[in-house]
């Protein structure tokens, strides 16, 4: 279940529909999936796939998506720094950042401009999908320790590269 922040207003969420309604607003897909299939142990990114199709396809299908992939990374990942070094500073992508959490957690921070900037902050868990559309400024903190297994969505991976604004506001903030 996922926590929702917004530090400048001191206000914490965790509320599901409270949440997506204030993340919807915001043009950000919030959903729960129960993300409790039984997997083998030693379970490959292909048996991941499989056992979540019947949930992956219809919404694969509605937003157009192409591929999926799952993703492991703990304190143990080869290069852990500069992975996450490289989504730790503000970006944007060219398409929608799609990811449904089955294990651990991440943080996806969010800066919306406007008549009134704005940053808050989603703490995603088990169960948790969140559809980030493209151009929206965000950054994602593994957390420490960190540990995350979830499913990306891509319409085209070779879309999902950071363009960084070096506003430098990902430095401001720490959950
Ligand atoms: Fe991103």
């Amino acid at each position: 279940m996922a926590t929702l922040r917004i530090p400048d207003k001191s206000v914490t969420l965790r509320d599901p529909s409270t949440m997506r309604e204030f993340l919807d607003t915001r043009g950000i897909i919030y959903e729960q999936w129960s993300a409790d299939r039984d997997l083998p142990c030693g379970a490959t990114n292909e048996h991941v796939l499989a056992a979540y199709a019947s949930l992956l396809k219809p919404l694969m299908d509605k937003g157009g998506y192409q591929t999926a992939d799952v993703v492991y990374i703990d304190g143990d990942t080869p290069n852990l720094a500069v992975i996450r070094e490289k989504f730790l500073r503000e970006h944007t992508h060219t398409e929608d950042e799609v990811r449904v959490f089955l294990e651990g957690q991440g943080i996806f921070w969010f800066h919306k401009e406007g008549r009134d900037d704005e940053v808050f902050a989603l703490l995603c868990e088990q169960g948790d999908l969140i559809s980030v559309p493209a151009d929206t400024k965000h950054w994602f903190d593994l957390g420490d320790p960190p540990r995350v297994r979830a499913i990306r969505i891509f319409t085209d991976q070779a879309g999902w590269v950071p363009h960084y604004t070096n506003s430098g506001i990902d430095q401001r903030y720490r959950w």
